[in-house]
């Protein structure tokens, strides 16, 4: 399959060779991005329609060649949420459920084509720093692909059933004494010495495969975009790769409009909101940054410049939830809707209420937040926060008196 596209960065706009193993511009450090000549792709609605869901579906607008590395990513399920919109107060919301994916997050949209790159490039070892989740996925895809992954995490500070699948799935898996800004440092180093593949969100290719959510919502709300997309931000990537999707689409006469891209970060590691309330397009870094939210425990996020590009492009909002906020939505999406996600996930929710509450979204939207990943991942939190269950003798008077105090 060939696809037309060609790589360049977003500051001084070099282009680099489809061959070439590059992360950041080689001129000026810049971000990359990956461009194609919309003008002579040719998709519309009718090549899409009836095709079922799945990140390969958009093959026309992924730049991989070769025959992919996939165990079925995508297709995730959105669900309307009435129960949950009433409870904030909004008149449509739709909630994108990420946590569906193989791995149980969003990333595996990212490595079904990242990790696809690496056999391309003829790079047949890959590596990641990671908070949980890229880890996970790395560890699945390169499994399915058998070649090695390296994977560092900041120890101690990684959700139990993220690190069971990157080991369950045979990665190396390093704790590194540092948090995931010391983590990313380290692998970006050790990636310019050895021969591994680096697949952080750093690696446009990875964009590439998630952008698809931008797609698929579109394509699931009858080639329709939302009013609003409401996501949590860590690292970055996401919030930016979803919006160039929303924009491919639209170029290509798809849709008619692009969503304000909304990003939620939490208190206390939240250097994209700050930036977003002093009006500027680039971030300082914040030094410790905490949150119960691990995945997004990040102070430093690699694509900050992209993603406040695409706020303000967007018409979008950056706002903040503290661990109590986030707490709550987490138990509301679960309660209210049966949807159930990491404390991460549940800062899109949070902050919904936050700036309807504050009177920043209008209550006429139509609005889709996206939950990022399953709750699974996190079981150690949901004992911290439900408590342990309820355990008496095996007996029917005992079982009685638990249920019914
Ligand atoms: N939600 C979850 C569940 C995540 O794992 C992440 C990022 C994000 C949101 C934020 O996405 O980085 O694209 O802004 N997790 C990365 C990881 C950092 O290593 O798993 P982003």
């Amino acid at each position: 399959m060939i696809v037309m596209y060609h790589v360049e960065c977003i500051e001084c706009s070099k282009g680099f060779d489809k061959g070439d193993v590059i992360y950041t511009c080689d001129e000026c450090g810049g971000l990359l991005v990956v461009k194609y000549d919309l003008s002579k792709i040719e998709l519309r609605r009718e090549d899409l329609d009836g095709v079922p869901l799945s990140v390969w579906k958009y093959r026309a607008l992924i730049p991989v060649e070769i025959s992919p590395v996939t165990i079925k990513e995508g297709g995730t399920p959105l669900y309307k949420c009435d129960r949950l919109a009433e409870s904030i107060g909004v008149k449509e919301l739709y909630v994108k459920h990420e946590g569906m994916n193989p791995t149980g997050s969003f990333k595996d949209r990212g490595m079904t084509v990242g990790v696809s790159k690496a056999l391309e490039l003829g790079m047949n070892a890959v590596a990641c720093a990671s908070t949980g989740n890229t880890s996970a996925s790395l560890a699945a895809y390169a499994s399915k692909a058998k070649i090695p992954a390296v994977v560092l995490l900041p120890a101690g500070k990684v959700a139990l059933g993220k690190v069971a699948q990157a080991l369950m799935h045979g990665a190396k898996v390093i704790g590194v004494k540092g948090n995931f800004d010391d983590s990313l440092r380290l692998v970006r180093e050790f990636c310019a010495q050895e021969k591994f593949y680096l697949l952080n969100s750093i690696n446009p290719y990875r964009l590439e495969g998630q952008k698809t959510i931008g797609f698929e919502i579109a394509d699931q709300l009858g080639w329709e975009s939302p009013d609003r997309v409401i996501l949590p931000v860590g690292n970055a990537g996401n919030i930016t790769a979803i919006f160039k999707g929303f924009l491919e689409f639209k170029e290509l006469g798809i849709i008619d409009s692009t969503p304000k891209m909304t990003g939620i970060q939490a208190e206390g590691s939240s250097p994209i909101v700050d930036a977003f309330n002093s009006g500027d397009r680039d971030i300082i870094p914040k030094k410790s940054p905490e949150t119960i939210a691990t995945a997004i425990r990040i102070g430093d996020p690699v694509n900050a410049v992209k993603a406040l590009a695409a706020i303000y492009d967007s018409g979008g909002l950056a706002e903040s939830v503290t661990d109590d906020e986030i707490v709550r939505a987490q138990k509301d999406l679960a309660r209210l809707e049966g949807i159930g996600v990491e404390p991460a996930s549940a800062t899109s929710i949070a902050g919904l209420r936050k700036l309807v509450n504050s009177g920043k979204i209008d209550i006429d939207e139509k609005i889709v937040c996206i939950t990022t990943g399953h709750l699974l991942k996190d079981p150690e939190e949901v004992v911290d926060i439900c408590g342990e269950p309820i355990e008496v003798e095996a007996d029917i008077e005992a079982v009685r008196r638990a249920v019914f105090g």
